[in-house]
């Protein structure tokens, strides 16, 4: 058994940002399924929106963040986000953090999808992500213990309602228990569940299907971002192109050169990433190949080395000028419903970064918002946390330690539930539940998640099984949260598109949210 004040699972920029954000005298725990290096922060090209330009503002900056989430963000919680946003890029600057500036001392300024003004901040071109997580590991002070390879399978919720900590599989398949005064969720989103994604091998919807079995509210879960251009090689995506290329003007073009975007959209190969990916979607469908005309980008290889080395990996020729694309799942906007805090309805229990639903991205995410959002909220729970007098352990209080997990199965009861082969989970929710829907899909996929018997999955003990089935289990129980809410929702916005429903649904829908929560059996 390990206790800590604060447990961390997840180890993306959210986590990193709070851990370092905590002050020296608490114990702080961080868990992560891998490493610190294998996840999507790591990987994040595109860089942090921040309203820096002498022209900009963060009023700008929340209207255009209302615009791409289609108003279903939650105003205030933007208007937060947005101010904050130039004191989050000035203090990691001041505390050390590299960023790119141009030949006059300023911080460079990138363009991206959506956006009204040049506001996105990068590090070493396209390598923003691993520069800002390499800053924040090496802030990690000695009050914080980094246990890597820790598979969380199982959040502990005492008698009265209260989170105190969590089960997690070590490598060698030992059950470890960890127990804490709060627990926060960290974990990102769930990209692999779709069959194209940008997203690391690691990203499985493990804290959401934690969170639901647990007893969290979830909401917004039909919305998922596809990011127009992801490489696209022999029927496979290969990693992601990021946005800010065509930011510096590559355009999308069909095989004959016919520029794609020109009359759908008045920001054309910029306007918001439903548009973008609904229109490469509805080409690749009829069998005709998309191409990013990088031909206008100065420098592309200084510029972009992240994506130049993932074109170089894959054989793709960069003189050639065109990159083959598809869109694939990127981030979910939707997740567990926290507060402007990171506080979830369960006691005890955070959610901050993907994982989270704070209401800041709406029905649709503004590019470069994302790791702007773990960097302020990691900030604002440290600090809340920070506050808190009452800081205890409470392993060492043994009223708080009585709980009952779910039941384990019988061995009889155990070979009557199976799980998906992955990769056809990952087929069926691109195909059914991903960029275009439709009642049929959505059904036909439910249909088949429940002829899993998620609803057994969700009254067993994990305990027996393997870290593998623990995660097919929990892709299973995220994918059918995001059919079910894709199916309820009879309209379309920002990633949500219904093909059967293609219009916004002011009367119905402006600003509804569909609400899960798994009722506890007693
Ligand atoms: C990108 O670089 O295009 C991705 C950045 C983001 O998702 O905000």
């Amino acid at each position: 058994m390990k206790i800590a004040n604060v447990l961390i699972v997840g180890s993306g920029i959210a986590a990193l940002q709070l851990a370092r954000t905590l002050k020296e005298d608490l114990n702080v725990m961080v868990l992560t399924k891998s490493t610190t290096t294998n996840g999507n922060s790591h990987m994040a090209q595109g860089g942090v929106a921040a309203a820096l330009g002498v022209k900009d503002h963060p009023n700008l900056h929340y209207l255009d963040t209302l615009e791409a989430g289609r108003n279903h963000n939650d105003s205030e919680a933007v208007k937060e986000l947005t101010e904050e946003a130039p004191d989050i890029i000035e203090e990691l600057l001041e505390a050390g953090c590299s960023f790119d500036f141009n030949e006059n001392g300023h911080l460079k300024l990138g363009m991206e999808g959506a956006h009204s003004e040049k506001r996105i901040v990068h590090s070493g071109g396209d390598a923003t992500g691993k520069a800002i997580v390499e800053f924040l590991v090496s802030q990690l002070g000695s009050h914080i213990t980094v246990q890597e390879n820790v598979f969380v399978y199982e959040l502990i919720v005492n008698v009265e309602g209260q989170c105190i900590g969590v089960k997690g599989k070590l490598r060698g398949g030992k059950t470890e228990y960890y127990y804490a005064d709060h627990v926060v969720l960290a974990t990102g989103g769930c990209g692999q569940l779709y069959h194209f994604t940008s997203n690391a091998e690691t990203v499985t919807g493990d804290g959401l299907a934690l969170a639901y079995l647990a007893g969290a509210e979830l909401v917004d879960m039909e919305f998922i971002q596809f990011h127009p251009t992801l490489l696209y090689v022999d029927g496979h995506t290969k990693g992601l192109i990021s946005e800010a290329v065509r930011g510096e003007g590559a355009r999308l073009v069909t095989e004959e050169g016919t520029f794609i975007m020109e009359d759908v959209h008045p920001l054309k190969d910029l306007a918001p990433r439903h548009i973008v990916s609904q229109t490469i979607y509805e080409y690749l469908k009829l069998g005709k190949p998309i191409y990013l005309d990088i031909s206008k980008v100065e420098n592309f290889t200084e510029r972009f080395p992240t994506v130049s080395a993932i074109c170089r990996e894959s054989g793709v020729e960069l003189a050639s000028d065109r990159l083959p694309v598809a869109p694939g799942s990127h981030f979910l906007m939707g997740g567990v419903k926290t507060d402007r805090l990171g506080r979830t309805n369960i006691a005890g229990l955070y959610a901050i970064g993907e994982v989270a639903c704070t209401g800041v991205h709406g029905a649709n995410r503004l590019a470069s918002n994302s790791l702007l959002e773990g960097l302020v909220y990691g900030k604002r729970l440290g600090n809340w946390l920070n506050a808190q007098s009452e800081l205890k352990v409470i392993a060492n209080d043994n009223k708080a330690m009585p709980f009952e997990g779910p039941a384990s199965l019988t061995p009889a009861q155990k070979e009557n539930l199976s799980l998906p082969d992955k990769h056809i989970l990952q087929q069926t929710m691109m195909d059914r539940t991903g960029i275009v829907r439709h009642n049929g899909g959505l059904t036909m996929q439910k249909n088949w998640l429940e002829s899993y018997r998620v609803e057994d999955w969700v009254e067993t003990s994990l305990d027996d099984y393997s870290t593998e089935e623990m995660n097919s289990v929990f892709m299973l129980i995220t994918s059918w949260l995001i059919t079910n809410a894709a199916l309820v929702r009879t309209e379309s916005r920002g990633g949500h598109y219904r093909a059967d429903f293609p219009m916004e649904d002011h009367a119905n829908w402006f600003k509804n949210q569909i609400v899960y929560k798994r009722k506890i059996k007693k």
